[in-house]
């Protein structure tokens, strides 16, 4: 792999050059009051921001927010951002209400050396997400318009073949960014030689969206504990009723074959809480596996479990983990993904968070980021890593 680094980019020097950078700045928004309810993600951009910033180049900055359908939609402006970003920056940034329109152009214009500008939603504009390479490309030509030089630090957006991620580097010198370079170092700890035992604990929804990863982790790793909405498919291919808990009926066949071919790595629950309805205050209970009543569904791991996924993960010395064990957004049935977050930052292991949903468990759950080893920024992008796929950003950087 021979990818240019930030570091070789300052080298060359960036005084009074722009350079154009591809953030993901896709933060979750309280739906009521639209305020940013983690900022994880821009944090986890100033190491490369601070970097240009103080090697005094013009900084322009552009992000997704969301998944607008290719024209403004305010829901998904990336305003907030700006504003969250500049005060983290300690320095105002200058805001283009449109990307690659009027305002784009006159911000970038108007940047001094050192002053960074944030473009508005990539997503506004047909071009960023297009299956189409000509009008992903036309789209493209624009940005790279902005830029004499081009740094991915969007490790979260590196699996989409998208005009800001693919299309732009063909066109300007480009270099991997400080949060790119450490997500692919550390991921690639993952699949080269992990220290073992490797445990992997994956949750989420669903189980058509982790399939691709389970079937390449499978043979890789000493462990994989399931929890979440998915092992309800898993128990029902086990032969137990999961009552009205999350099922996916056309993959019960799947699990089971997983199953079969696990040679018995795969550890599912033996308790769940189930409620009454998919509510904060609905009626609960703790109730075994085998006894799931056909009219309650499950939304949490219950304390056995938590006790026996902690014990394997007890003995690990490397972990990964993706997606919360239960509903963690509702107090009463957090305490699954608690119990194993907390399992994962007691064991004497390299532990990796990955992705969205359970980096910002870990944070509204108020555990201590510090005391585990990394905290990808990229749910799908490192699942697609371990699963070994191209991934395009990476591939666009590469050569
Ligand atoms: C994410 O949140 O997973 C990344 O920002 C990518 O967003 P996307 O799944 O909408 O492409
Ligand atoms: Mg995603």
């Amino acid at each position: 792999m021979s990818i240019r680094t930030l570091d070789d980019l300052l080298a060359e020097g960036v005084s009074g050059r722009r350079v154009l950078v591809r953030a993901d700045l896709n933060v979750p928004l309280d739906k009521q009051t639209g305020q940013i309810t983690d900022d994880g993600r821009i944090r986890a951009v100033l190491p490369t921001l601070g970097a240009l910033v103080e090697a005094g180049a013009k900084v322009v900055v552009c992000s997704h927010l969301g998944r607008p359908k290719g024209a403004p939609d305010p829901q998904f402006s990336l305003g907030p951002v700006a504003g969250r970003l500049g005060e983290l920056l300690g320095a105002p940034v200058h805001f283009a209400t449109d990307t690659v329109g009027e305002s784009a152009r006159s911000t970038v214009a108007d940047l001094a050396d050192g002053q960074v500008a944030l473009l508005e939603n990539l997503r506004f504009n047909a071009g960023e997400t297009s299956k189409d390479a000509a009008e992903r490309g036309a789209f493209a030509d624009q940005l790279a318009a902005f830029g004499d030089a081009y740094v991915d630090d969007a490790f979260g957006a590196v699996h989409r073949k998208h005009a800001s991620v693919f299309d732009v580097p063909a066109r300007l010198p480009h270099v991997a960014g400080r949060l790119v370079l450490r997500e692919v170092e550390v991921l690639s700890t993952l699949t080269a030689d992990p220290e073992r035992p490797y445990v992997v604990v994956l949750g989420g929804s669903k189980v058509s969206d982790k399939l691709a990863v389970i079937e390449a982790l499978l043979p890789t790793v000493d462990r994989l504990l399931i929890g979440g909405g998915m092992c309800f498919t898993f128990l029902k291919a086990q032969g137990l009723e999961v009552g009205t808990s999350l099922l996916e009926k056309d993959m019960v066949e799947t699990c089971r074959n997983l199953l079969e071919r696990s040679n018995g790595k795969i550890m599912l629950p033996v308790d769940v809480v189930v409620a009454d309805a998919f509510a904060p205050d609905a009626a609960h209970d703790t109730v075994r596996v085998d006894g799931i009543p056909s009219h309650r569904l499950g939304l949490d791991v219950g304390p056995e479990t938590v006790a026996g996924f902690s014990a394997a993960l007890s003995q690990a010395k490397t972990i990964f983990w993706n997606g919360p064990m239960g509903v963690f957004e509702m107090p009463a049935f957090a305490a699954g993904t608690r119990g194993i977050a907390e399992a994962i930052t007691k064991a004497d292991a390299f532990s990796v968070v990955g992705g969205g949903d359970s980096a910002a468990a870990v944070r509204a759950l108020g555990l201590d980021e510090s005391s585990f080893g990394h905290i990808s920024t990229g749910g799908g992008a490192s699942l697609e890593y371990l699963e070994g796929k191209t991934l395009p950003g990476i591939a666009a950087l590469e050569n």
